[in-house]
């Protein structure tokens, strides 16, 4: 006989266990073997198994009834507990498969929150059970959130340069354009050469936003260099700061997205411009992605129709307002 005080865990199997509840109920070994779809001889052996494990007898044979002992008692108490346990376990997994629970936690860059909430919003109507956390900060919070692993998924506007360990799913446009004041005098000029702009003023996204880097950048490698007048921390500031006519911005077009009619902002068509972008969704490579992480994922690839879409109308509106504009400016000359 085995030594009692083995590790149970090494030795029983679930499926030993299975067999044991199931003559327990039936109080037969050969209804057991029938319900388990398993020969008599198996079912036996697997008991021995099990007793030789436990160390004790689990049932007693008293004419043809099968009994159980005070030690089989006990074990089938524990299974049903074991097996209740499995049971739920299995019913939570059946829930995330089919999606009626779960909870997404996704960081966006500060930009992304032009569509973002939306876009969470639909995922939301369509898988209910789901809950969500939407964090909305600039880019260099955001890696450290990525390298701190606070969120299941990220949005940003471009592969970080840094050496990270990322995966990254580029899944709509997100492109920059030059923008003024209406009554800008270059408002109405077509092809404007970026050396055109030397002598303005540039009001600037602050240090750590994705956008002012892109353009910083871009910028250096076309050889210019732009009067930076401001410094602000958000495109609604920077918006309001070109109504008041402190400068022209390097903004992304879903900003301009909810711009009143009539706005007082207008695309400059300046050459090399709008600068093409993408927004990506990324994880740390390595991540386990949850079962609802994977479904929004897959849920962007639906959505980038529409956030093209939309993207476009704005476009539309904005350089028909700018025709217009030039059309004014000409017949008031
Ligand atoms: P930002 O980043 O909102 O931090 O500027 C957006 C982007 O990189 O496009």
């Amino acid at each position: 006989m085995a030594d009692p005080t083995l590790n149970l865990a090494r030795h029983v199997s679930l499926r030993q266990l299975q067999v044991f509840a199931t003559i327990a109920r039936l109080k037969s070994f050969t209804k057991a073997a029938d319900e388990l779809y398993l020969t008599q001889p198996t079912v036996s052996t697997q008991i021995k198994r099990l007793t030789e494990a436990i160390g004790l007898p689990l049932f007693e044979q008293i004419g043809r009834q099968v009994y159980l002992t005070e030690v089989g008692c006990e074990l089938e108490a524990a299974v049903k507990e074991i097996f209740g346990v499995l049971d739920r376990f299995e019913m939570k997994i059946a829930d995330l498969k089919g999606l009626k629970r779960g909870y997404l936690r996704l960081c966006v860059i500060t930009t992304a929150k032009y569509f973002a909430p939306e876009v969470l919003g639909r995922f939301c109507q369509r898988h209910q059970g789901v809950d969500v956390a939407l964090k909305v900060t600039n880019r260099d919070t955001l890696i450290e959130r990525l390298l701190a692993n606070k969120d299941d998924l990220y949005i940003l506007g471009q592969n970080p340069d840094r050496d990270l360990e990322m995966v990254t799913r580029p899944f709509a446009p997100n492109p920059l354009y030059v923008v003024a004041h209406r009554d800008h005098p270059l408002a109405c000029e077509r092809q404007i050469p970026l050396a055109h702009l030397a002598d303005e003023y540039f009001i600037m996204r602050e240090p750590g936003s994705g956008i002012r880097d892109y353009v910083l950048k871009t910028f250096t490698e076309r050889g210019f260099k732009p009067r930076v007048r401001m410094e602000l921390g958000s495109n609604e500031a920077i918006r309001h700061a070109i109504y008041g006519q402190l400068g022209l911005s390097v903004l992304s077009l879903h900003t301009l997205a909810q711009e009143p009619e009539p706005s007082p902002l207008v695309i400059l068509d300046v050459q090399g411009f709008p600068l093409e972008r993408q927004w990506y969704i990324a994880h740390a490579k390595g991540k386990e992605l949850s079962v609802v992480a994977q479904a929004f994922i897959d849920f962007l690839g639906e959505e980038s129709i529409q956030l093209r879409q939309q993207l476009e109308d704005t476009r539309i509106r904005l350089s028909r307002r700018h025709e217009a504009v030039r059309t004014e400016r000409v017949s008031g000359d």
